[in-house]
């Protein structure tokens, strides 16, 4: 799916966790998550072509949201072209300054790309996860 999804990580880059969306045995999307103390940051997003439209990215949003807020992330955070920031605005995520995001997550291996040329060409958006129902299952 990495390869699929053109994502590259470093063999030393192990802080983030990946979200699988799977058709049976077949892996069909793929989020990229990474949380330092209080925030998160959703490196990468991706569903192979012929499976799009259907709610799989929707849903691989809404896993990295609930896994972010498991590993204690307030804030989420993320680095797009601008082609997708409306895509993510679905889901509540508002343009931010890349300094938020760099200041906030320093050490993730994630915010380093977005200092480099590439990535400044990235829009920089945040989500508030503090007020979302999170459903917490009572007996
Ligand atoms: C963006 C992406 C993850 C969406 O996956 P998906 O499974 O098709 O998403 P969903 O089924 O949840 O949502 C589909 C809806 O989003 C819309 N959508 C898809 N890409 C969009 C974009 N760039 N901007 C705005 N809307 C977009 C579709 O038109 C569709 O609209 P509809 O519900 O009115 O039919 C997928 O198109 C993809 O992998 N794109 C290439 C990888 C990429 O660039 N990822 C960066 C995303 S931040």
């Amino acid at each position: 799916m990495l390869h699929r999804a053109a994502i590259t990580i470093a063999a030393d880059e192990s802080a983030g966790c990946f979200l699988l969306a799977y058709l049976g045995d077949d892996p069909v999307g793929i989020a990229c998550l990474e949380t330092e103390v209080d925030a998160g940051l959703l490196g990468a997003l991706f569903v192979v072509e012929q499976m799009r439209r259907q709610g799989i990215g929707a849903q691989l949003v809404s896993a990295a949201k609930l896994a972010a807020h498991t590993r204690g992330a307030r804030m989420l955070y993320a680095a797009v072209p601008q082609e997708f920031v409306v895509y993510l605005a679905r889901f509540g995520f508002t343009e931010t300054v890349p300094a938020e995001v760099t200041r906030t997550i320093a050490e993730a291996s994630m915010v380093l790309p977005i200092r480099s040329d590439e990535m400044r060409r990235c829009i920089t958006l945040r989500l508030d996860l503090s007020g979302e129902p999170w459903g917490i299952a009572t007996a």
